[in-house]
């Protein structure tokens, strides 16, 4: 049984997309909607659709995946329709990822969100690299306590927030006393390392920036590991931690669980494998738990041992 919980729902396993994998169109959303996943989630949007940045924009490394995609997606009045008809359906408890490109624009989403009847949980992004002069809000600590403050005083919905990596212990404990505060219902850790530098016969690989992008996949698990545990550590009990790094078989799902996250996002192996993926994760993370005589996640959940 792979059933896991966050606030007061129950998805049927620990899996879903990262946002921005797969999750764009309303024909990629369908295919996440029908999939092995307990739950998805949208691509972050803005109230305009936007083209995004020139390609390419992502690329495929043998370690994980670089991109700086720029937040193209079809607008919000798009992805609000389409987790609206999702509500109506035998749910999975949709995600609804936003990226405004301010505080004004983050506030006209969620007020529109509240007044509807919208009953899924929203994932505020805090994190995003790949704007060319916005900065990722969550590496500014002050800036975040008044996001959170302006939100929370509109939207009363559950909702949690999308942060970047962090690397530094005292950054970690600044963060987590902020976000304590709040009433949130999950964080997810982590994002893309943002703005790393790949090269190829002396040449970087995407368009955008000079080449500089998000990294993904192998590459990051150790830091999002070290994320979901800290914060796990950190903040109050009732506040659940969303895994999203490195996933590329059972073992990483394993352990994103071990140091306590309660659902576990794929970006880079969705990218490359597809929604499959989901089917052999759960094949891999069951024959995982079998040998060890777990019989449900809250068996191990959190239990990381230490020396
Ligand atoms: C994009 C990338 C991100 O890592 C993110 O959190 C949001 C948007 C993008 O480039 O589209």
């Amino acid at each position: 049984n792979l059933e896991s919980k966050i606030y007061d729902r129950t998805f049927a396993n620990c899996l879903m997309n990262a946002s921005g994998v797969k999750c764009m169109t309303f024909d990629e959303l369908e295919v996440l909607r029908t999939a092995e996943n307990g739950s998805f989630i949208t691509k972050s949007c803005t109230l305009q659709p936007r083209e995004g940045n020139p390609s390419p924009r992502y690329i495929d490394l043998k370690l994980g995946s670089i991109n700086s995609m720029g937040l193209p997606n079809l607008g919000f009045d798009f992805y609000l329709d389409y987790v609206l008809n999702e509500n109506n359906r035998n749910n999975k408890n949709v995600f609804f990822s936003l990226a405004g490109l301010s505080l004004e624009e983050n506030m006209e989403m969620l007020k529109q969100i509240q007044n509807s009847d919208f009953k899924g949980l929203v994932e505020l992004n805090l994190s995003c690299p790949n704007i060319p002069g916005k900065p990722q809000t969550a590496y500014d600590f002050d800036r975040t306590k008044v996001v959170l403050e302006e939100v929370f005083s509109l939207y009363k919905k559950p909702l949690g927030v999308k942060l970047p990596p962090y690397f530094d212990m005292v950054h970690f404990e600044m963060m987590a006393e902020i976000l304590n505060k709040f009433p949130l219902k999950f964080v997810t850790c982590i994002n893309s390392i943002g703005n790393a530098l790949f090269i190829d016969n002396e040449t970087v690989v995407i368009k955008p920036k000079g080449g500089f992008g998000g990294i993904g996949g192998a590459y990051v698990k150790p830091t999002a590991l070290a994320n979901v545990r800290m914060f796990y550590k950190l903040l109050r009990n009732d506040i659940a931690i969303i895994g999203c790094g490195g996933v590329e078989n059972g073992r990483d799902v394993f352990e994103h669980l071990l140091c306590g996250a309660s659902m576990v996002q794929v970006g880079t192996q969705l990218m490359k494998e597809g929604t499959d993926v989901f089917h052999r994760l759960i094949l891999e993370l069951k024959e995982i738990m079998q040998t060890k005589g777990y019989k449900n996640i809250e068996d191990f959940r959190g239990s990381l041992k230490e020396l």
